[in-house]
This record gives C-alpha cells, sequence and structure tokens, in this order.
C-alpha cells in the first residue's frame, strides 16, 4: 500500500542529480572508450612501467619477400620531440626482390583489431628515412591467418625529417582478430613513430575521437554531469615510480600533459598498472560532456595521496604550481579564446567556452587534516579569481570512521559547498542505508555521492541500489549528485569489478546496474512526493530467499574468515587455503538451527538460503563476518 501525502511538498530533485564518474582504469580509455585499435602506438611501454612490458609490447618483427633487418625501440636524438621520447628504428639490410618488406605488426587489444567490411578506418604515421631515394612503406591490415582484410595502402617515406603519413583503409570484411602490418623496402635506416589506425565513425563523427557504442551506452544514460579522469587515477600515478625522484609530478594526474597534439602529448604509467597514451585527454572529456548535455566536473589532484597510501607532499613549489595549474584549467575551459590556455582550447576546435561550473580536488584523502590544509591553498585561489566555481571536497575513502568523521568535521568548518563521498558494500548494505541522508544535517555541506556500487553484479545488487537511490532522491535537497562506480571495464584486462558497462575490442553491454541507473537517470521527477509504503507479507508457510554475503577480504590480507549469526553459531568459515582470492568463492557448506524454528543454509558460497518455518512474520537475522588479519 502506498500512502501519498498530497499537503506537503518533498525537496526537488535537481537536472544534475545523477551522472557518471569516469576513471581510466579496466582500460577504459585506451583499448576502450578512445578509439585508437593500435595499442603502444608510440612504442613508450617500458619495463620501468610494468615489468610485463618492452617497447615492443603488442609489436612484432615481420618479413615478407626474403627482407631482413632490425627493429629497435630506441631513445635518441632523432626523436619526433621532447615528449615523445621512443621511436622505432627499422635497419632494413636491402635483402630479397623489389616488394620485399621488413617491418612490424600489431596485435591492438584483447583478440586483436575489430573491423567492420565497408568501414573506413584512417592510418597515419609519422616517418623519416635515412635511404637517399626515399624508402618505399606498405601498410596492411590482415587477419591473424594472413587474410586480408583491406587493400594495402602504400606510400615513400622521404627526407630525414619527421613528416606525417596518412591513408585510409576500408575493410572488405568483417573480424576481430585484426593485424596492422608497417613494412618498408630497400636498404637503409627508417624511424617510424605514433602508428595509427582510427575508425572514422568515431561518436559524432569526432576526429580522435571515441569508440562508438561505448559512447552511445554512456549517452543512453543522459547523465547530468560526468566526473573525470578518476578516482585513484588522479592522486597517484604507477607503483613503480613510487621511488623515482621525481614521483610527486609522475604519480598524479597532469591535465597539461593530455591537451594539444597528440603527438606531443606526454604518457604515463598509471596506478591501475597500465600505460596510458593521453590521446583521450583533458580537451577530448569536455567535448564529450558537451556532447552527451553533462556538466564538465574533473578532478585535480590534491598533493595527498589515498587509494592505500598516506603521504602528503611538503613541497610547497609544487603545491603552488598545482595551484595555477588549476587556474589555468579554468582558462582552458572557459577563457576567452584570447587567452593562453583558451587559445589552445581555440586551435584544439573549440573556440567557444566549456562552461566549467565544478570541480572537485583530490580523490579519497587519508590525512583529512593535510588535505584540508591543501585545499584551502585551492579554494582560496579559485575563489579569489572564480568565485561562479565550486570547489568540491572530499570525505576519505571510507564512509564511517575516523577519517570520515575528522573529513566532515573540516568540511563544515571551512564552509565547503560540497562534499565527496564513496562507499562500495553489499547489497544488505545498501539495504539497510535507505535512511543514511535522513539525518544529515540540512545546513551543509551539500553531499556529492561520486562514487557507490554494491559488490557484485548481479540482478540483487541492483534492487539494492535501486532501493537506496530512492533514499538519495528522498534526500535530494542534501544529496545534489551521484554516480554509480567504476563506469567501464574491458574484460581483457579487470582491475575492478563490478563494472557498469562491460566490453571487449568488438562488444560492449550493461550490467544489470547499468539498467537500473538508465531507470533512474532518464526518468527523473522534478519533486519528491512524501509518501509511505506498507505491506503484508504475501505467502503464509515457509518462505525461502536468498541472503547474498559477500566481502572484500583477501587472502593476501586475511587468514581467516568467518560468519556466524547473532548467537553466535559458526555458519561458514573459510582459512584461504584454497588459495581463493575472496572467501566467498571459497566458502564451505553447513546448516544450523537458529531461533523461531527457521534455519540458515549455507550451500554456496554467495548464495545462503533462508526457510522460515511456516512463521509468516519477517524476522531479522543478524549474521556477522569475523576477518583475522595476516600478520604484517
Ligand atoms: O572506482 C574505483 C576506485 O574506487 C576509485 O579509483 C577510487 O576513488 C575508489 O577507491
Amino acid at each position: 500500500t502506498l500512502a501519498v501525502d498530497r499537503t506537503r511538498n518533498g525537496p526537488e530533485i535537481g537536472e544534475r542529480m545523477y551522472g557518471v564518474f569516469y576513471e581510466d582504469i579496466n582500460r577504459a580509455a585506451d583499448g576502450g572508450l578512445y578509439a585508437e585499435l593500435v595499442q603502444n602506438r608510440s612504442f613508450e611501454y617500458a619495463p620501468a612501467d610494468n615489468p610485463s612490458y618492452t617497447g615492443l609490447t603488442a609489436w612484432t618483427g615481420t618479413a615478407t619477400g626474403g627482407a631482413t633487418g632490425t627493429a629497435r625501440v630506441v631513445d635518441d636524438e632523432h626523436r619526433l620531440n621532447e615528449r615523445n621520447r621512443n621511436h622505432l628504428r627499422l635497419d632494413l639490410d636491402g635483402t630479397g626482390g623489389a616488394g620485399a618488406r621488413y617491418g612490424v605488426t600489431n596485435t591492438g587489444y584483447n583478440s586483436g583489431i575489430a573491423v567492420e567490411e565497408g568501414e573506413k578506418y584512417d592510418f597515419s604515421v609519422w616517418a623519416r628515412t635515412g635511404a637517399r631515394r626515399g624508402t618505399p612503406l606498405t601498410v596492411t591490415l590482415h587477419d591473424a591467418s594472413g587474410r586480408a582484410l583491406a587493400a594495402p595502402l602504400r606510400r615513400t617515406v622521404r627526407g630525414d625529417d619527421w613528416t606525417k603519413y596518412t591513408g585510409t583503409l576500408t575493410a572488405r570484411a568483417t573480424g576481430t582478430e585484426g593485424r596492422l602490418t608497417v613494412a618498408a623496402g630497400g636498404a637503409g635506416t627508417l624511424r617510424l613513430d605514433m602508428v595509427s589506425l582510427f575508425p572514422r565513425d568515431t561518436y559524432k563523427g569526432r576526429a580522435n575521437g571515441l569508440r562508438k557504442d561505448l559512447a552511445e551506452k554512456i549517452a543512453a544514460l543522459e547523465p547530468g554531469f560526468l566526473r573525470f579522469p578518476g578516482g585513484c587515477l588522479v592522486n597517484t600515478g604507477s607503483h613503480q615510480a613510487y621511488e623515482a625522484p621525481d614521483w610527486e609530478r609522475r604519480r598524479s594526474y597532469q591535465w597539461k600533459d593530455t591537451v594539444g597534439p597528440v603527438e606531443e602529448r606526454a604518457v604515463n604509467a598509471n596506478f591501475w598498472g597500465y600505460n596510458q597514451s593521453y590521446g583521450l585527454g583533458y580537451y577530448e572529456y569536455f567535448q564529450f560532456a558537451e556532447d552527451i548535455g553533462a556538466m564538465p566536473l574533473p578532478v585535480v589532484p590534491a598533493l595527498v595521496t589515498g587509494c592505500g597510501e598516506n603521504r602528503a607532499t611538503d613541497d610547497p613549489g609544487l603545491l603552488r604550481r598545482h595551484v595555477a595549474d588549476t587556474l589555468d584549467l579554468i582558462e582552458f575551459a572557459n577563457g576567452p579564446a584570447t587567452s593562453t590556455w583558451g587559445a589552445l582550447r581555440a586551435e584544439m576546435g573549440h573556440p567557444e567556452p566549456f562552461g566549467l561550473t565544478h570541480l572537485a580536488v583530490g580523490n579519497e584523502e587519508n590525512l583529512p587534516d593535510a588535505y584540508y590544509e591543501r585545499l584551502a591553498a585551492f579554494r582560496e585561489a579559485v575563489e579569489a579569481e572564480h568565485p561562479e566555481i565550486t570547489v568540491i571536497a572530499n570525505s576519505g575513502p571510507d564512509d564511517t570512521g575516523a577519517v570520515f568523521d575528522r573529513a566532515w568535521e573540516l568540511a563544515r568548518a571551512s564552509g565547503v559547498e560540497m562534499v565527496d563521498e564513496h562507499y562500495y558494500n553489499s547489497p544488505s548494505w545498501f539495504l539497510e542505508n535507505n535512511e543514511r541522508y535522513d539525518s544529515y544535517d540540512r545546513h551543509g555541506p551539500e553531499v556529492f555521492l561520486g562514487e557507490y556500487a554494491s559488490q557484485d553484479n548481479r540482478f540483487r545488487n541492483s534492487l539494492a541500489e535501486a532501493a537506496f537511490m530512492t533514499g538519495l532522491e528522498r534526500n535530494a535537497d542534501i544529496v545534489k549528485m551521484a554516480a554509480y562506480a567504476p563506469l567501464l571495464a574491458n574484460t581483457g584486462y579487470v582491475q575492478w569489478s563490478p563494472d557498469l558497462i562491460w566490453f571487449d575490442n568488438a562488444r560492449s553491454w550493461g550490467s544489470t546496474s547499468y539498467e537500473t541507473q538508465k531507470l533512474f537517470m532518464t526518468n527523473t521527477g522534478d519533486r519528491v512526493v512524501p509518501s509511505r509504503a506498507s505491506s503484508t507479507p504475501v505467502a503464509r508457510g515457509p518462505i525461502t530467499g536468498a541472503i547474498g554475503l559477500s566481502t572484500w577480504a583477501t587472502s593476501a590480507a586475511y587468514d581467516d574468515v568467518r560468519v556466524v549469526s547473532a548467537d553466535g553459531a559458526e555458519l561458514f568459515a573459510d582459512d584461504f587455503s584454497g588459495g581463493a582470492d575472496r572467501w566467498t568463492e571459497a566458502a564451505g557448506r553447513g546448516s544450523w538451527a537458529v531461533e523461531g524454528g527457521a534455519y540458515v543454509q549455507s550451500d554456496t558460497a554467495a548464495e545462503d538460503t533462508l526457510v522460515t518455518a511456516g512463521d509468516p512474520d519477517w524476522r531479522d537475522y543478524d549474521l556477522h563476518v569475523k576477518a583475522t588479519k595476516r600478520e604484517g
């Protein structure tokens, strides 16, 4: 029974209530949303970034017609530019007949380069040659068995200055295991860099654009905002770079590295353990936000790490530079085309401002005092020059606890407008916390729920999230924005699960949580109508239901995990002896009696059945997870 109270008005629900949080995690950008089909196009992958990398990752040497030579990745004075330091050096022996070719083949991402019959693919490469009469270059698109997927492209590289060569390949067959080969004839040294293949058919036909199916799935959500580019990615860079002397710079996401011509953008070994090209950079994010009608919401590094590390940078010069970079970012987004950074935006194709109104400083900092101290420097500078911009703070990594309490205390004391909260919890947590925001202080700060998800991608997760979202809406006077996280995951490179949209090199699909988000995001009401729901059990007699139990305890961190009922009965335990990553995958079987003649039977790890013995009333059962932390 739904009792609607017509005498009262509930809060208004803003247009920006639901949005998306995009992070370059799970290869969301390269090999994902960024439509580039060539992996490691600028030969910058390095073992220092990831032990399994070399400069030739995703490339192999290839020869036809008896040609021989060597292919090496070098960083020498012949480099393309100072920011794109490596290139491929081909030394050609001049062996074989006239058509003999020596070069390299790229395997793309997942099973290979996916192409569709009849579609056009734009190829480009930067090249220079030491051969006086020039070097013939042949570009072929073929499948793993060598079957041609397009007619070859032929170009002649002339001169020992870097020049960009382009051409179009039209696919004559559909395939998901494509390979791109760039090979040369004759003798001498040929240098190649930025070997690129882009589908012509990107989202909205943008050059250097986005993969259409993924962008369309995001657009179909009608997001009110786009938070980017992370997450942990923002404050921290590669684990491997941690001890490098320039760790502060290498470890955080610098927006200036990501704009301008793609061949001049830096690359970065990111927090999630892989190399990111920054081909999808700040201009492209702003453009995408505009294309899908979402408010752009960039996150800039706060110089205090979160994400499992506790470290604050104490370099005032570095802090000043980051603050100045943030002011420059506002100029890049909103400044006139005559301003320094506005001019770059205009040069890149967007003379009109992007209309930035909000930005966030930092992500999940573990040190609230250090974080709020540095935040003050950002706020002071932004408020002085751009009072129209809202600076969003955050409450640290947890939804409760000492860091969370202190962060909120400091947020209130410093008068920030909005605080970013994050949490990943079990479905039952979401069901139990529907009323989380009912008691939040109406005087503010407002809440931006920047990341949340219940921990799996099953139907019950989406149901729990839907129930929870009704609580967000009921509190829309204080909860102003919310986004599920993470957004994207390439099935071949998963660091974090669950995710909203899954994909491989050719296909993409939404999770059940995606459908929940879409339902809420495309049917958002204008105002809450106060109401009360009540119900009576529909069945008399035994009721069977599933209890979802999950935790993020990992075998590396815990020795022993047990689930016990409120009266202390042990339901099941796992000592990780099977080497399982999560206890839910290895929990044992068992059954036991609990009060009221009901019993819980642990028959599978994730689905435990509760059967009531002819008792039609709902009962609460308290289940506790006890985990013993591993020594050290
Ligand atoms: O969404 C995945 C990660 O979860 C984000 O990078 C981080 O902010 C959070 O801990």
